[in-house]
């Protein structure tokens, strides 16, 4: 390079320790932008918040089990007496799904673990039970879910 096509008068070797500084720095930015991208997905994710209204009472039947997505959490009515199990598998966290068998309970679909209506194992791979919520019909009949 000549002095009038280089206007900042580097030499030679100033220019390739620039080029290659310009170059860690251009690939440090791409790290933290991917890094900042994975991190805000992950909080993005949808995580159920802690206190979740599943609805009114009336929607939740004697006998019946029904999902409720907003607290990822399957709600049973036992006779008047309603519980409330995270729908998070203790194996490897897939969501189960309730059993269509003649025994009441729930099936992962990922590895095949099986849980009885309680949440018990009856089935690995999973080791634990699911984790029972806390549930409460407040005054005006809302079911509120702790998550
Ligand atoms: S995640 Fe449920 S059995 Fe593996």
């Amino acid at each position: 390079m000549n002095g009038e096509t280089n206007k900042l008068n580097l030499s030679r070797r100033q220019f390739l320790i620039l080029l290659t500084h310009g170059g860690w720095v251009a690939a440090l930015g791409v790290l933290v932008y991917q890094v900042s991208r994975f991190m805000g997905a992950r909080a993005t994710r949808s995580i159920p918040t802690p206190l979740v209204t599943a609805g009114t009472l009336a929607d939740f039947p004697p006998g019946s089990t029904t999902y409720v997505s907003e607290a990822r959490a399957w709600v049973e009515n036992h006779q008047g007496n309603l519980t409330a199990l995270d729908a998070v598998c203790t194996h490897l966290g897939c969501l189960v799904q309730e059993r269509k068998t003649a025994v009441p309970g729930f099936h992962c679909p990922c590895h095949g673990s099986e849980f009885g209506e309680d949440g018990a194992v009856e089935q690995g791979p999973a080791e634990r039970p699911l984790r029972p919520l806390h549930i409460e019909v407040t005054p005006d009949d809302q079911v509120v879910i702790r998550t």
